[in-house]
């Protein structure tokens, strides 16, 4: 894909949108050891999470989708990382990443998080539990108010669409613990080295960061998969790892 390789840049400095949360602390840590300029964009509320490094950061304070945080927080960066929660009913996850795809430098390469309930073009293979899940918690979520999963949908569906060099990385459900690795990736859930549906969460950020200056998961939206799972190990020659 010439195209795309010709806007390749090298990454310095990178914003990630939605530092403060769990996922968004691991990718802060090993966007620092890859020795990234780093600027973090949380809720004022949450700036205190980003004490431990706030010595190495640079944080902009405000909601993710407010459009003037994000412009100012992407100036001059090469790479930006989005977290994208479905959190509220008032299209957080889509605004953010409108903002992300708007004010992002041209070229800059851009990568997205969700989950494995995002499908690019369809041919997803799910099991009956996760599509049941989906669904119950979708249904009781908007009625509460309290998230709505058409809304990180509709945010993918952008990014899908946008003509940024973008990556939208579909986590598995996930874990805690000490780092095993580069994930496994592969195109569609459903796919055999997928099969053990875990990742720990250290490793889906740290396959989110990696992504940066990967060429090839450009206009990709792998999903995800523990490299030490029983799936994996059982498919050696499946990407990412
Ligand atoms: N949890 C899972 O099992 C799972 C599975 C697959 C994929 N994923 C994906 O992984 C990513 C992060 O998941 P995570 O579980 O690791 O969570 P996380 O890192 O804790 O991220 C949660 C994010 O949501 C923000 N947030 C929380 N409540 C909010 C609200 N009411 N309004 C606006 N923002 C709010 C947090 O900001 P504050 O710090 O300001 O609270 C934080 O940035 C998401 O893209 C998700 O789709 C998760």
């Amino acid at each position: 894909m010439p195209e795309i390789e010709s806007d390749s840049r090298v990454i310095k400095k990178v914003c990630i949108v939605g530092a403060s949360g769990k996922l968004g602390r691991y990718m802060v840590r090993h966007a620092l050891d890859r020795g990234y300029e780093v600027v973090g964009v949380c809720r004022a509320r949450s700036v205190g999470k980003l004490d431990p490094v706030k010595e190495r950061i640079t944080v902009v304070a405000g909601p993710t989708d407010d459009r003037d945080v994000i412009r100012r927080a992407v100036a001059g960066c090469d790479g930006v990382l989005t977290v994208l929660v479905p959190w509220g009913v008032h299209g957080y996850s889509t605004g953010t990443a409108q903002a992300v795809l708007d004010f992002a430098p041209r070229g800059a390469r851009l990568v997205f998080s969700c989950g494995w309930h995002i499908t690019r073009d369809g041919q997803d293979v799910y099991r009956w539990t996760l599509r049941a899940f989906a669904k119950v918690f979708g249904v009781v979520a908007r009625a509460a108010r309290f998230a709505d999963i058409d809304d990180q949908i509709e945010a993918c569906r952008r990014v899908f669409a946008s003509d940024t060099r973008w990556t939208v990385v579909r986590g598995s459900d996930l874990e805690e613990g000490e780092s095993q690795g580069l994930p496994v990736w592969s195109r569609h859930v459903g796919d055999p080295p997928l099969r053990s549906n875990i990742t720990r969460r250290v490793d889906f950020a740290l396959f989110m960061v990696a992504a940066l200056e990967n060429d090839r998961l450009v206009h990709e939206a792998p999903a995800i998969v523990g490299c030490r799972t029983p799936s994996a190990l059982a498919h050696p020659n499946a990407g990412g790892s």
